[in-house]
């Protein structure tokens, strides 16, 4: 695929088919960012680009979104539903209960903006593992899938998908040739840190493993840049339901549990855990538990392949 070709033809494509207004959900991942800096090209703010926060994003990431897209014609918007999204989840400890809701409310405020805007076209970063037969499905008996493959029926809106046929290394091609900032980001699930928070996921405890998430990511990315390790596939902290006795001083202290996880996969469909050397782990862990020390007592590190384990703990 020759980038720039690709741009050309899809652009040219687009401003064909798309005769009115069109809207796309953007999560900061490859796919749907590429999708949206190509379809701004071509319609400019005739689309409209849609960030949900929904209250379980990673630290700073909704303003790295709007950051990526501030030089794009498009009219971008955050919309802060974090409130409506903790409601729904208050009390709710079951994972597969929680994805359910989360994708329910995310249509929810799709369709609010949808309405708002009156989009007919709706923008779908689809690539073809999504679709060809065995990677998606096979996940999704596995887990419900946060995503946004039943909106077009529900909303009326004819669906178009710009990068359907292609790989993801392609998209990346794409995301480097467009200067976007997401080529190499790692995947994040659509549920985002309240599949990460085991058991009910409260804004406190959404806060604490939010915090732990930035510092593993940090000192794992200051590991690579100082050449100890390479850059894991895929890494991120949970937090567990689990109190455990600690010192904290020299009191006694009953504080909550980490879990770190750093995998190395091709496809998400298997993964092997990162062999991450122990002085980045305990880099880690005197970080977390110094800097979350009222909360947090004891980091442990995930050393599950998938499978049996799953990337994700929930
Ligand atoms: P598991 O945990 O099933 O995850 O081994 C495989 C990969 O998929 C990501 N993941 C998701 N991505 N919506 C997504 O867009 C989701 O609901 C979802 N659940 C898991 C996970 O982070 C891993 O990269």
């Amino acid at each position: 695929m020759d980038p720039a070709k690709f741009v050309e033809d899809s652009i040219k494509e687009l401003r064909e088919t798309i005769d009115g207004k069109a809207i796309i959900a953007i999560s900061g991942g490859v796919d749907s960012s590429v999708a949206a800096a190509i379809t701004s090209q071509a319609i400019g703010d005739r689309l409209t680009g849609v960030f949900v926060d929904t209250g379980y994003m990673r630290k700073n990431e909704a303003e790295e979104v709007r950051e990526i897209f501030s030089e794009y014609d498009l009219d971008f918007r955050i919309v802060d539903a974090s409130d409506d999204f903790y409601e729904s989840l208050s009390g709710v400890t079951d994972p597969e209960r929680k994805r359910k809701i989360i994708g329910a409310k995310f249509i929810d405020v799709f369709r609010e903006v949808a309405a708002e805007v009156g989009a007919e076209y709706l923008i779908q970063g689809t690539i073809a593992p999504d679709w060809i037969e065995s990677g998606g499905e096979l996940r999704d008996t596995i887990k419900s899938h946060h995503n946004v493959g039943g909106l077009p029926k529900k909303l009326g809106m004819k669906l178009v998908e710009p990068l359907r046929d292609l790989y993801k290394d392609e998209v990346r091609e794409l995301a480097r040739y467009l200067k976007l900032n997401v080529a190499e980001r790692q995947p994040f699930p659509g549920p985002g840190l309240a599949i990460r928070v085991i058991g009910e996921a409260s804004p406190e405890r959404v806060a604490i493993v939010r915090e732990a998430n930035y510092i593993a990511e940090q000192e794992i990315e200051r590991a690579v840049e100082e050449g100890k390790m390479s850059m894991p596939w895929q890494y991120f902290a949970v937090l567990l339901p689990v109190k455990t006795v600690g010192v904290h001083g020299d009191l006694r202290a009953y504080g909550e549990t980490i879990v770190v996880r750093a995998v190395e996969s091709m496809d998400a469909m298997s993964a092997t855990y990162s062999r991450i050397p122990h002085e980045v782990l305990d880099r880690i862990s005197r970080r977390i538990t110094n800097e979350l020390g009222d909360r947090v007592n004891r980091v442990v590190y995930d050393i599950t392949n998938k499978p049996p384990g799953t990337i994700e703990w929930e």
